[in-house]
């Protein structure tokens, strides 16, 4: 089965194509294209929706093309062969992305329809105008060459892609012993969840202000450091240990001895705001120290909370993913502890632990025929949902 998958729920547009087992357990990865606007975020400290929405709605058309072309599947042909009608009704499902309408009808009129059995597409959580765009791209395409459309959740695909072994091209299914814990680390979120099996989630706590990987970019941000913050602070933080500097600076650790499952990281980042005002003027040693003080804060609470509900609910594995999830020490550090614990632990390969579409066709491989959407108008994107009931 041939797996269209389109992701734009945040600053990276992704498409790939897969070639998949019908349960799942077996990939082909045939292509997985990736545009990053990272470089143009930077430049104002952060993301911005109609900025991320203008980028995803210019890059997916040539990102769809390379591919098609990548995988394969592309064939030119002569005549246009989507009839007229089908023509309105992408254009009013594209009638906000005029720019994409305009691409794609040039590449429907040269392109013959591939061998695609089902698109699957991010459909929260996210940012909604970013969303927006890559599910009615989706909706387009399947209006265009009948094609059926799978709704991802993005946290899903975060979890889902710590689940399998690559090798190059290939992935495999690992084996999964339930209960798992899953701790989701990322930009826009920090979850812990438990499942009792494949595709059923609950959460146990999440965050009640910023995300970890939101202190990691606010708190580089004060430190003079460039956007996205987390591989930043991440280099300074290894610096400080390889060159065993001392630690003068101590940080909060937040919620670290409530008792739930819930995490809170803005007092974090005021903390570094009120020692970066105090010292004024920041060395390269007080940098690397302070960078190390907040990844040992962010792990330590992240590291006590997971502890906590591996114990209580007899977890067997333990997933990390997320953005976050690609932090060396972090991964270091949950490594000892699933050992500590006698659990299996499992981590997305770091180029994957960022957002990009192959995460997304692995869930879209694991969904069932009742999972497509049978009316291609009623998929929308949401931009708050929850992993919980997916
Ligand atoms: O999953 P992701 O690509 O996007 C969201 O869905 O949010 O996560 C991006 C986040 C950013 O906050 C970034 O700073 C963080 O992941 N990140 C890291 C590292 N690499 C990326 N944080 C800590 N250490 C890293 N090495
Ligand atoms: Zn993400």
């Amino acid at each position: 089965m041939k797996i269209l998958a389109i992701e734009t729920s945040c600053d990276e547009t992704g498409v790939a194509i897969v070639d998949a087992a019908n349960d799942g357990s077996h990939i082909e990865v045939l292509s997985n294209e990736l545009s990053s606007q990272v470089d143009m975020h930077r430049e104002y400290g952060g993301v911005y929706p109609s900025l991320a929405k203008r980028e995803h709605a210019k890059n997916l058309v040539p990102l769809f093309l390379g591919a098609l072309k990548e995988a394969d599947l592309l064939t030119r042909v002569r005549e246009p062969e989507i009839p007229k009608e089908r023509i309105g009704a992408i254009k009013e499902v594209l009638e906000r992305e005029p720019e994409l309408f305009v691409q794609l009808t040039i590449l429907l009129a040269q392109t013959k329809r591939p061998d695609i059995d089902r698109i699957a597409v991010t459909v929260g959580p996210g940012l909604a105008p970013a969303l927006w765009v890559g599910v009615n791209f989706a909706r387009a395409l399947s209006i265009a060459w009948d094609i059926p459309v799978v709704p991802v959740n993005h946290l899903e695909g975060h979890v889902v892609s710590a689940l399998y072994n690559y090798q190059g091209k290939r992935l495999r299914s690992v084996e999964t012993t339930f209960p798992v814990v899953s701790l989701l680390v990322s930009g826009g979120h920090t979850e812990l969840v438990l499942s009792k099996e494949l595709g059923e989630y609950s959460l146990l706590g999440h965050t009640r202000d910023d995300a970890a990987g939101e202190a990691f970019d606010k708190t580089a941000r004060l430190l003079g450091l460039s956007y996205p913050g987390g591989p930043e602070v991440s280099k300074l933080a290894q610096d400080a240990r390889e060159e065993q500097l001392e630690q003068p600076f101590s940080l909060p650790r937040p919620m670290q001895h409530s008792d739930d499952y819930d995490f809170s990281f803005s007092g974090l980042k005021t903390a570094v705001l009120r020692l970066t005002q105090e010292l004024k003027k920041l060395d390269d040693v007080q940098k690397k120290q302070i960078a190390r003080e907040i990844e040992d804060a962010i792990v330590d609470v992240l590291i006590k909370k997971t502890e906590a509900a591996l114990s209580e609910h007899g977890a067997k594995t333990l997933v990390v993913s997320g953005g976050v999830s690609a932090n060396k020490e972090l991964r270091r550090q949950f490594t000892e502890l699933a050992h500590k614990h006698s659990v299996n632990v499992h981590f997305p390969e770091v180029s994957l632990a960022t957002d990009n579409a192959l995460m997304i066709a692995l869930v879209g491989a694991l969904k069932s025929e009742d999972d497509i959407s049978k009316e291609v108008s009623s998929i929308g994107a949401n931009a708050n949902l929850s992993l919980h009931g997916t």
